[in-house]
């Protein structure tokens, strides 16, 4: 059985606890590897080594460092196949879309090597004369970042390269679903030939890892992307030790049908946005908010294209729609599913836990699509991280922004119409993170921000130029030439 270790200080080394867990295939139940599991003494040997990494780091100029996150690059592209059916394999998304993610690792190392010859600062005129005034980008320091299963690369990938090439040095706990992605992420910086201590990762719980990593002092930012209730523990306690956090977590997205949209293209983004992997996006269509005129016809297409969508073993070439992560996280799809017929919404299609032809040894749930949802149901504002659609009628634009706006979380919302004024008053008034016009709630770029409002996050944002705000802080340098005293705010207007 092979087994997944941690990786501290350049070695691959077993956690402390001697215990090990396997990794499980969730599309046939099998045992894929085990994971060592870590105490706090790993965390802080961990930390010890990026603290210590960091110091050198830090002096190494950003074009230099950005040259190992090329060669990260070119080995994610070279090793991109392999990865993407470890991915698959461990994770469960089709293995198109396990592809498609580590191509975004790819897009991202690229994109942060090139920020290795930006990292912009400002300059700044003085207000007084013989005094030059800029800001600068300097690294927090060690940063430990915690990731989640449905992304194992990206997410970590969108952390780890803007961290590094900033001159930072990383703690990372993966999720215990998802170690062997991570160990291949591990193992492409390491040939890459970054400097030991720079990058750790540590496996193990999230009480016990997590834990460790918000307590311990040396670590100076968390950046997390996971459910809203640990990312509120891992806020209230950082709040407590004045640590930066960077938190992602989650969504309740919904796209908008208006009555003059294409249908066909807004179906396909509907089935694309929920389903795909197997809605356990935090960007995943889960609520379809749509003018009553087309509400009927909407819903014929939807359940006729949804008998199309394949069941099965992601690495199939042929399925489209893969298991959910675990036996827990099918009961719960399922429970929400139960609280929606209590509430009195409407089920068209789906419902059910799929068992049959060999699917049983894995976690399969239906496409499901309720209809006649209100705003008030359950289903309509909690986060279902599964393949469930809420349809939802309205009879207007401003209803529909209304009901979009309704819930606690804000990351993504799609709007399909053909009218250019709607489209840009949605632009507007629809309070998200990110706003799609005739496209659906997924598939968000490396090169812009991602990250939502409300309840999805904290204000930061991860990925593009904006996730260097969250892995730097600026530094304020004045320099005054002028040979003498000068009093800012007290001198600057005398000498006009
Ligand atoms: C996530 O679900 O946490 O936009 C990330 C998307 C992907 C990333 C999703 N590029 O759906």
């Amino acid at each position: 059985m092979s087994k997944v270790l941690n990786y501290i200080n350049g070695e691959w080394l077993e956690g402390s606890l001697k215990k090990f867990v396997p990794v499980v295939n969730p599309a046939n139940g099998k045992v894929l590897a085990e994971v060592t599991q870590s105490s706090d003494k790993d965390v802080h040997q961990a930390v010890q080594a990026a603290k210590n990494a960091q110091k050198r780091w830090r002096l190494v100029p950003a074009p230099e460092r950005a040259e190992i996150l090329y060669k990260v690059a070119h080995l994610l592209k070279e090793r991109k196949e392999v990865i993407a059916q470890i991915l698959t394999s461990e994770m469960g998304k089709v293995i198109d879309e396990g592809r498609g993610e580590v191509q975004e690792a790819i897009d991202m190392a690229y994109y942060m090597a090139g920020e290795g010859r930006r990292l912009f600062g400002q300059t700044i005129p003085s207000e007084l004369r013989d005094k030059f005034a800029m800001s600068v980008r300097v690294p927090v320091g060690v940063v430990g970042i915690i990731t989640p299963w449905n992304f194992p690369i990206a997410i970590a990938s969108w952390k780890s390269l803007p961290a590094l090439v900033s001159g930072n040095a990383v703690v990372w706990k993966p999720a215990t679903e998802t170690p062997m992605t991570a160990q291949e992420f591990v193992k492409i910086y390491e040939e890459a030939g970054l400097p030991k201590g720079l990058i750790n990762l540590v496996n193990g719980s999230g009480s016990v890892v997590g834990t460790a990593m918000v307590e311990h002092p040396a670590i100076d930012l968390i950046s997390f992307t996971g459910s809203n209730e640990v990312g509120k523990v891992i806020n209230g306690r950082a709040g407590e030790l004045l640590k930066r956090t960077s938190l992602e977590m989650g969504g309740k997205n919904a796209i908008t049908v208006l009555e003059d949209a294409d249908l066909d293209l807004a179906v396909e983004g509907i089935l694309w946005g929920a389903f795909g992997t197997a809605g356990q996006r935090c960007t995943a269509t889960s609520r379809v908010i749509v003018h009553q005129e087309v509400k009927e016809e909407l819903e014929k297409k939807l359940i006729h294209r949804i008998q199309t969508l394949k069941l099965g073993d992601g690495l199939d070439e042929t399925v489209k729609i893969g298991p959910v992560i675990n036996q827990a996280a099918l009961e719960r799809i399922d429970g929400y599913v139960k609280i929606g017929q209590k509430e009195g919404a409407k089920l068209l299609t789906g419902g059910i836990i799929v068992t049959e032809k060999g699917l049983d040894k894995g976690n399969f749930y239906a496409p499901t699509i309720f209809t006649d949802v209100t705003p008030e149901m359950r289903i309509a504002k909690e986060e279902i991280f599964g393949p469930v659609i809420s349809i939802l009628p309205v009879k207007s634009l401003e209803e529909a922004i209304e009901v979009n706006n309704s819930v606690e979380f804000g990351l993504s919302s799609a709007i399909y119409t053909a009218d250019v004024n709607k489209a840009y008053t949605a632009i507007r008034d629809l309070d998200t993170g990110i706003v799609y016009i005739n496209a659906g709630t997924t598939g968000a770029e490396i090169h812009l921000p991602f990250g939502g409002t409300k309840g999805t996050g904290n204000g930061h944002r991860d990925s593009g130029v904006a996730a260097l705000d969250v892995y730097t802080e600026w530094k304020a340098v004045y320099v005054d030439y002028s040979g003498k005293l000068q009093r800012a705010q007290i001198d600057n207007y005398e000498s006009i």
